[in-house]
């Protein structure tokens, strides 16, 4: 052990926090949207904000690498050949802040109110990325690292990392390593630190429906033209049975089964129906049939209408067919689901069910597999003891709902499992208006942190 050490590191930390923290909130300024083309020079600043971070570090070989969309920033810090190599990896760019009226507080303007510091990508992915940038300096300041530190940071985690299967292939040499560190997984409660063992994947359309040229009076031509929006709605309803299972043809074919053994251990994680409830404030929870809120959420394969858009929606009534409807539609996957298998059958179930009173077309917008890893090795145990030591509590180990294609990716093409976790909340409102970043467990994260560099 390295109490000292870690004891310094960590006092250093605590010394420097106030300073660093104000540079924090530069990063939280730039509203890096990477799925808004109006954001596009913004998205390069938070790139630069990273190298210029990297380099202050003492970071070599740092560059922010382009690609057809937004960078990928890569940089090292080698400390020995003989030693092994930690990729540490997190994402800058943001969701939209949208709606915007919903804030409380600007959402590019930092605000703190309590003990949650608030703006859009502050819990995800940029405090984590914070998080990890702390611990190194607090760790560089007072002493050495005892392994080599490569970083990566994409600006497209949140559009389906569009870019980085190619980036990942063609650099696989520079980004060689022996573990992965993926803070993009969040934990369960502040006083549950948590490693995140497997993901869902995703497939993601957008499906328009379109009828007559332009919107038609409805009373001229109501009942004897076909209707976009009532078309697209009967199409999405019948995505579904009565049991909440998803339609399409094929579609559950190479969905994997989980043991009796992991459902025992899921059903431990404490995520029942007040878990979700009392998240969310819903009446009632709404899910597949036969399954319990945790193999919904995390085993299970879903299709959700995430955007759905037709004629008229300002204040007040207007009578009109619509010329069109639109819908965004996502679907997750589990092991062993092909995304593209996804986008045949979607394809397929539309040929069949769409009415010739409109035409259609499908957009793939983008796909990604689920991620499964074996939850083992030396490197995992030393992370567990880093969170056991900080939080003086056994780590939970879960299964998580969410996507992170960049951990199959990098399995795929570095041939390296990731540590997916984070000390992001459930309750961090990420995606969703006043997103923000519990500080207190924040530091606590840095402190794990810490000891994971300084306990290899
Ligand atoms: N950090 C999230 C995913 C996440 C959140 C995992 C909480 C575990 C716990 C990530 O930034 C994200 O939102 N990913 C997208 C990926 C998609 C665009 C392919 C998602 O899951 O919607
Ligand atoms: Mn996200």
């Amino acid at each position: 052990m390295n109490n000292e050490k870690v004891n310094a590191a960590i006092q250093q930390y605590k010394h420097i926090f106030d300073s660093h923290f104000k540079i924090f909130h530069e990063f939280l300024r730039i509203p890096s949207v990477s799925t808004a083309e109006i954001h596009r020079e913004d998205v390069v600043k938070a790139a630069d904000f990273l190298v210029e971070q990297l380099k202050q570090l003492k970071f070599k070989n740092v560059k922010a690498y382009p690609t057809k969309r937004h960078p990928i920033v890569f940089g090292e810090y080698l400390v020995s050949s003989k030693k092994p190599t930690l990729l540490i990896y997190g994402h800058y760019d943001v969701q939209p802040p949208d709606p915007i009226d919903q804030w409380n507080s600007p959402p590019f303007e930092p605000q703190i109110k309590g003990d949650h510091l608030y703006a859009r990508g502050v819990s995800d992915n940029k405090g984590q990325i914070w998080a990890t940038l702390s611990a190194l300096r607090a760790v560089l300041q007072t002493g050495d690292l005892l392994f080599n530190v490569k970083v990566l940071y994409e600006g497209e985690e949140e559009i389906g990392s569009p870019s980085l299967d190619d980036f990942l292939e063609s650099h696989q040499s520079i980004l060689a390593c022996d573990c992965i560190l993926n803070p993009d997984a969040g934990m369960l409660a502040p006083n549950k630190p948590t490693v995140t063992y497997a993901l869902r994947g995703m497939a993601y359309f957008e499906l328009r429906i379109s009828g007559p040229k332009a919107d038609l009076h409805s009373g001229l031509f109501g009942g004897v033209i076909g209707n976009p929006a009532n078309i697209l709605c009967e199409l999405i309803a019948k995505m579904h049975d009565e049991n909440r299972h998803i339609t399409l043809p094929g579609f559950y074919d190479s969905v994997r089964k989980i043991s009796e053994k992991e459902k025992n251990e899921l059903d431990k994680l404490g995520l029942g129906v007040d878990f979700y409830k009392k998240n969310t404030n819903v009446p009632a929870l709404q899910g597949e049939v036969g399954f319990s809120p945790v193999e919904q959420v995390s085993t299970r394969p879903t299709l959700d209408v995430n955007g759905l858009y037709s004629g008229y929606i300002q204040e007040g009534a207007k009578t009109i067919i619509p010329s069109y409807a639109m819908a965004k539609i996502s679907t997750r996957l589990v092991p062993d689901q092909d995304p593209d298998a996804v986008h045949q059958s979607i394809l397929k179930f539309l040929e069949e069910n769409v009415p010739d009173a409109v035409t259609w077309e499908l957009k793939y917008l983008s796909g990604a597999p689920a991620y499964l890893s074996e939850p083992d090795g030396p490197w995992f145990e030393s992370y567990l003891a880093a969170l056991r030591q900080t939080w003086g509590d056994e780590p939970m180990i879960k299964r998580e709902g969410g996507s992170i294609p960049v951990a199959t990716a990098m399995k795929k093409y570095l041939g390296v499992d990731s540590i997916l976790t984070g000390f992001g909340l459930p309750d961090d409102q990420i995606h969703s208006p006043n997103e923000r970043l519990h500080l207190p467990t924040h530091k606590k994260g840095v402190e794990a942190l810490i000891r994971f560099f300084l306990n290899p």
